[in-house]
């Protein structure tokens, strides 16, 4: 089998298991990317969105651990005039990031991606990150929520492709045409919100995870199921199933236990008729951006 625990694919030195940071306060993301770090987590996912990247440079900074074994990847969040939030120029994408490398107490980053297709400047930020890669602010560089037609927008404008796409990946959204295409392109996928499928998913006060919940209660006892048959949990099941689908898996708790669970997903493998019944639940859903009121691959504006 393939190595799942570290991808080199575009030459990035990426763990495949990564801790993410969504919905966590700034003190819990330090209590929790500290507790990730201890449970052998060496990829954090950030966003300037969180609102919380002081807290993950602080467990960072206080773990000791040398910042040249820790993949760290943060966002920008490119604006929406849906929202009334002015959208990033060339030069405020760099201002962005400069002021985040603050926040993170960090020199660079490995990642830094645009959040999703939101603005119409996406061109320009795009241009931004490349030139932020130049500088070696950022090692590499990519994009979140980007659809086919998003990406070849950059591609028809013959610039440096996008290193990786992180996208909400799980077997009630497969998204099976986007999936070949950015294998065609090689561009490496990371999924997120992985365990959406689930009852337990978002379920702390304001968290939105009851949104949409009609929407996954049939699929939810085959999951059961096979989670039953494998002996295994449902999240660990739904982790491992992007793993062996070749992604890369962002997790996230809240939770110390479960932190330190959710990394367990080498001790097993699904097996192919088990993955093809999971595979059979697909209906291209998505969840996660749900309670904002939006889909984030289907908001881009036209280009500026
Ligand atoms: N690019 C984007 O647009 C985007 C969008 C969404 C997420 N992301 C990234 O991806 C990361 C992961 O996505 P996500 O935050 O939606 O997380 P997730 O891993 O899909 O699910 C986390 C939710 O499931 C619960 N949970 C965690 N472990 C569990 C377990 N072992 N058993 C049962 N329930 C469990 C958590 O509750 P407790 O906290 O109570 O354990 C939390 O409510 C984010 O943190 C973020 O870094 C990116």
């Amino acid at each position: 089998m393939t190595d799942l625990k570290t991808t080199s694919r575009n030459g990035i030195n990426m763990p495949l298991v990564g801790f993410g940071t969504y919905q966590l306060s700034t003190e819990e993301a330090e209590t929790s990317v500290t507790e990730a770090l201890k449970a052998g987590y060496r990829h954090i996912d950030s966003a300037e969105g969180y609102k919380n990247e002081k807290g993950t440079g602080n467990a960072i900074k206080k773990s000791g651990i040398p910042r040249k074994e820790i993949f760290l990847t943060t966002k920008l969040f490119p604006g929406n005039t849906q929202w009334g939030v002015q959208e990033k120029t060339y030069e405020a994408t760099i201002e962005t990031l400069k002021n985040q490398l603050k926040e993170l107490q960090a020199n660079y980053v490995d990642l830094y991606l645009i959040h999703a297709p939101l603005a119409s400047l996406r061109l320009e930020q795009w241009k931004a990150l490349i030139e932020m890669k130049k500088q070696g602010l950022a090692k590499h560089i990519g994009v979140s929520n980007y659809n086919e037609e998003a990406i070849n927008e950059i591609l028809d404008a013959g610039l440096e492709k996008p290193e990786i796409n992180q996208i909400e990946f799980h077997p009630l959204c497969a998204r099976p045409e986007l999936a070949q295409f950015l294998n065609q392109h090689n561009i490496e996928p990371v999924a997120y919100s992985s365990l959406a499928p689930l009852s337990t998913w978002r379920t702390a006060e304001g968290q939105g995870g009851e949104v949409l919940a009609e929407k996954k209660q049939e699929e939810q006892s085959v999951i059961n199921e096979v989670a039953n048959d494998l002996n295994v949990s449902e999240a660990k099941l739904l982790y491992r199933w992007g793993l062996q689908k070749g992604y890369g898996i962002l997790t996230r708790s809240s939770k110390p236990e479960r932190i330190r669970q959710n990394i367990e997903v080498f001790d097993f493998s699904i097996p192919d008729n088990q993955m093809q019944r999971l595979n059979a639940l697909n209906k291209n859903q998505p969840f996660a951006w749900a309670a904002n009121g939006l889909n984030p691959m289907e908001s881009a504006p036209s280009l500026q």
